[in-house]
């Protein structure tokens, strides 16, 4: 197995006054191709910093970070075009725009690595449809529940078949049931689409998604 991502001595601090808070503390971290990592730990333990390290969206203070061939180079320039072709993103609020309904809001996922308008509203139709969406296509998200608005975001962030999808506290806003079958679908999808995942989580339903569970405290694995 290839390792698709992979962070040596990775760390980020940040100053607060005269103090430096260590979010992100000399961590090792890499995940293969087709590969799902589930990263537990209580709030402030480093986790989304980690996330958006690893994704490129922010830089580190220290160590290296290599995707496929590809060293960070930790100016963000270059990775922009990396991020929308090989990587997908989840939130725990989902980021969907108000005045699109549920097609468009995940054909924009398309047609922003120039693909037609036509043939992005084919995608997006498809899968939604995988996401059990296909009565919600022309819904705004004010007419969604919260796992139907979590279901399109998950497809907006699929719809490029990207190679890793980070997803930081999906269901941080979802009762139980609904989380499980918002899991159930990633799940799915994920293996369908033969994605690599990297969840940050409090949710222990996400105990059985994979067979890595890492623990993060103060900014270290532990
Ligand atoms: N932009 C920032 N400026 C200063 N401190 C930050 C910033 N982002 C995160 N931190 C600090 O880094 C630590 C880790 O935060 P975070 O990665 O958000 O943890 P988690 O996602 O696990 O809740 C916390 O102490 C937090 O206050
Ligand atoms: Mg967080």
């Amino acid at each position: 197995m290839n390792n698709l991502l992979e962070a040596k001595s990775l760390s980020k601090f940040f100053k607060e006054g005269n103090e430096e808070i260590k979010a992100v503390n000399n961590i090792d971290f890499s995940i293969q191709e087709n590969e799902k990592i589930v990263i537990y730990g209580r709030s402030g333990s480093g986790k989304s910093t980690l996330l958006n390290l690893l994704s490129g969206l922010d830089t580190f203070s220290d160590g290296e970070i290599s995707y496929k061939n590809y060293k960070y180079d930790n100016q963000h320039k270059q990775l922009t075009q990396l991020r929308k072709e090989s990587m997908g993103f989840v939130y725990q609020f989902h980021h969907l725009l108000k005045e699109f309904t549920s097609i468009e809001n995940v054909a924009l996922g398309s047609m922003i690595l120039g693909e037609n308008k036509k043939r992005s509203l084919e995608k997006a139709s498809d899968i939604l449809d995988k996401f059990g969406l296909s009565e919600r296509l022309n819904h705004f998200p004010s007419q969604l529940s919260g796992g139907e608005k979590q279901r399109v975001a998950m497809a907006r962030a699929l719809i490029n078949k990207p190679d890793l999808i980070f997803l930081d506290e999906p269901t941080g806003n979802l009762d139980k049931d609904t989380s499980k079958e918002v899991i159930s679908y990633l799940n799915q999808l994920a293996d369908e689409f033969k994605s690599s995942i990297i969840v940050a989580t409090h949710d222990p339903e996400f105990r059985n998604f994979s067979d890595k569970i890492l623990t993060m405290d103060s900014g270290v694995f532990v």
